[in-house]
């Protein structure tokens, strides 16, 4: 099959921005943290007060942890050792979606949702009906809050659709639900974001972290804020920044908006997330091809791609499968687009961390520290965390830029509930 190279030029450069475009990003980024905190109209950072501030390290005892933010849904009894160490003594993990049903989208009942969880619950404390837990929630969708405890989502992200949970407090449906199962001894006492997990368990390994990422299905971050304007005490915000929306849209990014459950929303999350690029990749690929797509690239494909040999191997393969026909060209060219997807995606998340390290800085130099990052993509796309350090360097200079460490933090969204959860009992 002819390629038009013209045709390919044009969406290689969709996705390609240069140093400028990049320092553009990064500055808007910085303001808009601004004009969100003042909760200025049109401000596209809802820059939510977690009403949590950062963990001591003295924290103990046993706690649950629900993680609710992908299709996975996990429940962890964890013991807090005391000194900075979480353990997990039991773990219950189960999908939201399978081939037999859908408890997430719009057609699921959030009665059925939560009885669900609820289930999980009840199957991490079996056999210890006679103690009390406190359970932290990493809800890992835009919520506002009034307290650690009392977090109503605003809306759903990530393609979730659940009717009749969009303005409720998360938590009350999960006690409602516990009740209706008659579990107990569980209390939820507290609701935290996932990026704010992921900030809470990175203290106790590197505490100059200031800055918590999540960098997987979805994209966002928080940071800690030690000047609130409003009077309000020292916190981690969480900055909702997937919503973060001054940039400039290719025509494929107008092309996935309109096809998504919010074309309004998301922007960044849309350029950024593992959720999507499979899809930019599919919206490119058809508009190169001339064909249509029926089964969408995933971010596993592209990683595929990326680690391919030079004989394009699995490339072809993921070829057939998806677009009914393989040739070497196409596959070059497949892998040359989904290499152009990644790096656009992380040169941004790179300008998105740039943003939260000037605001925390202000007038001051910019102290080392490490940025707490948690998620598939930074964990396993290739390439992804060494052209975050590029763009870093690129943004910041290099003296500077030496003194950000971006580290993967693996298993916050479990340790930074426990943690929720402890402070929140005192
Ligand atoms: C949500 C955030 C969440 C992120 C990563 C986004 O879609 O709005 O609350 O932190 O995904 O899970």
């Amino acid at each position: 099959m002819a390629i038009e190279q013209e045709k390919f030029e044009q969406l290689i450069k969709q996705f390609t921005l240069d140093t400028d475009q990049l320092k553009t990003v990064a500055d808007s980024f910085r303001k808009e943290m601004v004009s969100g905190l003042a909760r200025e109209e049109g401000a596209s950072m809802a820059m939510l007060n977690s009403y949590i501030g950062m963990p001591k390290g003295d924290e103990i005892g046993d706690f649950l942890a629900l993680d609710f933010g992908g299709t996975n849904l996990r429940v962890l009894n964890i013991h807090l050792t005391g000194d900075c160490k979480a353990e997990v003594i039991k773990k219950v993990a189960r999908p939201l979606v399978t081939e037999e049903y859908n408890l997430i989208n719009k057609d699921a009942k959030a009665d059925d949702t939560f009885d669900f969880i609820a289930d999980m619950v009840a199957e991490a404390v079996e056999g210890v009906e006679d103690k009390k837990f406190y359970l932290g929630h990493t809800f890992s969708f835009p919520s506002i809050q009034e307290n650690i405890y009392n977090a109503r989502l605003i809306n759903w992200t990530k393609e979730f659709a659940i009717p009749g949970v969009e303005g409720e407090v998360v938590n009350d449906l999960l006690k409602a639900a516990l009740e209706r199962k008659g579990v107990k001894n569980v209390e939820p006492n507290s609701v935290i974001n996932d990026t704010v997990a992921v900030l809470l368990a990175a203290a106790y390994q590197y505490p100059d972290t200031r800055i918590g990422v999540i960098y997987a299905t979805g994209y966002n971050a928080c940071y800690f804020e030690s000047n609130h304007k409003d009077g309000a005490a020292p916190s981690i915000v969480n900055m909702e920044c997937g919503n973060f929306d001054k940039l400039a849209l290719s025509s494929c990014d107008e092309e996935l908006n309109a096809k998504s459950e919010r074309p309004a929303n998301q922007h960044l999350e849309k350029m950024i997330s593992g959720r999507y690029m499979g899809e930019l990749l599919t919206i490119a690929a058809a508009r190169l091809s001339g064909k249509e797509i029926a089964d969408d690239f995933t971010a596993i494909d592209i990683s595929d791609m990326l680690a391919d040999d030079e004989n394009s191997t699995k490339t072809l393969a993921i070829m057939k499968a998806k677009m009914g026909f393989e040739c070497p060209e196409c596959a070059q060219k497949l892998r040359e687009l989904a290499k152009a997807i990644s790096v656009r995606s992380a040169r941004l998340a790179a300008a998105a961390m740039v943003g939260p390290i000037w605001h925390i800085a202000g007038d001051n130099p910019i102290e080392a520290q490490h940025i707490a990052v948690d998620g598939s993509v930074f964990q396993f796309m290739p390439g992804v965390q060494d052209t975050i350090k590029a763009a870093l360097a690129e943004l910041l200079g290099a003296e500077d830029a030496a003194k950000i460490s971006p580290v993967l933090v693996t298993g916050g969204s479990g340790t930074g509930a426990a943690i929720a959860a402890c402070v929140a009992s005192k």
